[in-house]
């Protein structure tokens, strides 16, 4: 299962687009797809009081507890966001905070060393920009590659468009609602040729 993890606020938003493109991609190349709207969930900011650290679990009581689920489950993920001041959505980020929990279990409680850590599933980001600079995603690319490690996850593909501000503004853009599609294609395929994610580490 591909999980796709919408981080716009504006629900037909420029990366909303972008995802459904991507998600007809996968699911006409034969993945099944959850889809996740952040903005219909409450998902409270991390608070940072590491109730976490016995079991992994995040202990304030909202929904990312199925999220956490989802998120331990899928064998790929999509995840689109916005540019917010050179960074993911506030939406996003609560997000990808409370996955501070998995980071527990995983270098806390497993003791795992993170040179070891084998990257099994993938991960696409898909994501828009108002401006054209050439360092408008660094900042977000830096945090999705860690967020996404700690979901032992390689950030296998990037959708990154620039250039994109109100509502609508993608419809304009048949490129990049075509590299969408294909990204989602891809995706699905990744997932389908690498079938070892759930083998225990060696
Ligand atoms: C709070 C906020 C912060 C933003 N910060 C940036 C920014 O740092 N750089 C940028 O190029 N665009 C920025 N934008 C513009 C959005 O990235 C742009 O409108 C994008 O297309 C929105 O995507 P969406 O339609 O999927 O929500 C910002 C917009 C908002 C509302």
């Amino acid at each position: 299962m591909i999980l796709a993890i919408y981080g716009s606020p504006r629900r037909r938003g420029n990366t909303a687009t972008l995802l459904d493109k991507a998600i007809v991609g996968a699911l006409e190349n034969g993945a099944q797809v959850e889809k996740i709207v952040l903005r219909d969930l409450s998902i409270a900011p991390c608070l940072e009081i590491y109730g976490c650290k016995t079991t992994g679990r995040c202990v304030i009581q909202d929904d990312f507890q199925r999220v956490y689920d989802q998120l331990l489950e899928c064998d790929g993920l999509m995840l689109a966001s916005p540019m917010f001041f050179y960074s993911v959505s506030a939406h996003t980020k609560c997000l990808m905070d409370r996955c501070q929990s998995l980071w527990v279990k995983k270098y806390w409680i497993e003791k795992r060393s993170s040179k070891k850590t084998q990257l099994r599933r993938k991960g696409l980001f898909i994501s828009a920009g108002a401006t054209r600079g050439k360092r408008l995603f660094d900042g977000a690319l830096l945090t999705v590659t860690y967020f996404f490690d700690v979901l032992d996850m390689e950030l296998s593909g990037t959708l990154l468009c620039r250039g994109l501000d109100f509502e609508g503004d993608v419809l304009q853009h048949p490129e990049y609602l075509e590299a969408a599609y294909r990204a989602g294609q891809e995706l699905a395929q990744a997932v389908k040729d690498d079938p070892g994610r759930n083998e225990p580490d060696g």
